[in-house]
């Protein structure tokens, strides 16, 4: 299990995340929401260890995770698709997934088939490039770029972001089956409510850097977690 405790996490002066706690468990998605600007990606990058925070701590397994570099973060098992996805445009499908292998040793460095079977589009795809494909195919890239290190937290930013409804639909079902197969932990942040309703087992909402609403699907109140979410 990922637990953040008490994240703090500033730009120079500016203080972002006030404190912020939560848990993610293996087998379960847990949605991160708010508005834009509240602080939801810088909490994903200081999990993934692509920005450092101030304080708090994060564990994994109870073991700490003390203020990793993003390459530790991946091999300590923490993927992260970035929000706006990152596909190397220039770079072709295969090689894209290839970049994925940098923190697994070269024995492993192997596109494993069942990447294709989430994504069977990518097969057909593997010798275009990166930048040739349409938003929601290289959404599709970018889950399986971080699959491609077999994590045990997968952090999603945004992934339904400018995407047409078709392919939100699928990607909707690669997380369902990601979360089925029991031993990954998802952290969903998304601002499209119902996507994220239908799929998560847990909700934490972020107002203003801290965490103003949290709790698990049953429990927590929809119209109550949509006004803390709506502008
Ligand atoms: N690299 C940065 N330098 C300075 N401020 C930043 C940087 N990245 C984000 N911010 C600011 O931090 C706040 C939170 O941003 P972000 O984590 O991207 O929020 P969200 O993902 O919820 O939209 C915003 O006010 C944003 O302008
Ligand atoms: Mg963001």
């Amino acid at each position: 299990m990922l637990s953040v405790e008490n994240l703090t996490l500033k730009y120079g002066q500016s203080q972002i995340l006030h404190g912020i706690s939560l848990t993610a468990e293996p087998g379960k998605v847990t949605a991160v929401t708010g508005t834009n600007g509240v602080g939801k990606t810088s909490l994903l990058k200081a999990i993934a260890g692509r920005h450092p925070y101030s304080g708090g701590t994060i564990t994994l397994d109870g073991k700490p995770l003390n203020h990793l570099s993003a390459f530790q973060a991946g091999r300590a098992g923490i993927a992260y698709v970035p929000q706006g996805r990152e596909v190397f445009p220039l770079m072709t499908v295969q090689e894209n997934l290839e970049t994925g292998f940098a923190c697994l040793p070269r024995s492993e460095h192997t596109v494993p088939p069942h990447i294709f079977d989430l994504f069977p589009i990518l097969k057909d795809f593997l010798h275009r490039r990166g930048g040739d494909l349409s938003g929601g195919q290289q959404q599709q890239l970018a889950i399986a770029r971080a699959l491609i290190s077999k994590p045990r937290v997968l952090l999603l930013d945004e992934p339904t972001e400018g995407i047409q409804p078709n392919i939100i639909q699928q990607i909707g079902r690669v997380i369902a089956q990601l979360r089925d197969q029991g031993d990954m932990a998802i952290i969903l942040v998304e601002q499209y409510f119902d996507f994220m309703w239908d799929l998560a087992d847990s909700f934490v909402a972020v107002q203003r850097g801290a965490v103003s609403l949290a709790g698990r699907a049953g429990e927590i109140d929809r119209e109550d977690l949509l006004a803390r979410v709506s502008i």
